[in-house]
């Protein structure tokens, strides 16, 4: 599936796009965008958002089976992404210190946070994107860039259309 994977992005982008347009409701954007990438991407058995609420990280919405709903900035996959502001990807989660095993099916993992909608914007991450995945290995640097990309759309929406 490597060969198709830019393309794939570039259509889930374009879907995104088309979902977000004239719709100011963060909460109904939010969940057309988690249930999109669960369901346009394979192999995953989670999908969704983490909002940040002080020092917490708290569920917002998703695709999958019920998680756990509040993680501290700084702990597991996606409290190391919020706290550090830069994607990352685990291989294994058995690998990574601290993982928070929401579903012990989950193997691989990759969380992008939602950063300020403009380089050098003053704020903090107010969220994360996290991805799951059952089988080892399943996201690489095409599918963090693809995120990435997807997760930027989100942000500029957002910041263009606060509801
Ligand atoms: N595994 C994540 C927790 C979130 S759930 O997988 C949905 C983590 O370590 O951050």
């Amino acid at each position: 599936m490597t060969a198709g994977k830019p393309d794939l992005y570039r259509e889930l982008a374009e879907e995104l796009a088309a979902l977000l347009a004239g719709e100011p409701d963060f909460i109904a954007n939010a969940a057309n965008m988690a249930a999109l990438i669960y369901h346009g991407l394979p192999d995953l058995n989670w999908a969704g958002f983490y909002f940040r609420r002080g020092a917490e990280l708290v569920l917002g919405p998703f695709q999958g089976k019920p998680a756990c709903v509040r993680i501290p900035i700084g702990q597991g996959v996606c409290g190391s992404a919020a706290a550090r502001g830069a994607s990352v990807l685990v291989a294994d989660v058995h690998d990574f210190p601290g993982h928070i095993a929401c579903d012990p099916v989950s193997r691989s993992e990759l969380v992008v946070p939602l950063l300020p909608a403009f380089a050098g914007m003053a704020g903090e991450v107010s969220g994360v994107l996290d991805l799951d995945s059952p089988l080892l290995a399943r996201f690489d640097a095409v599918d963090q860039e693809g995120c990435e990309r997807l997760v930027a759309l989100f942000v500029d929406h957002v910041s263009r259309f606060p509801g």
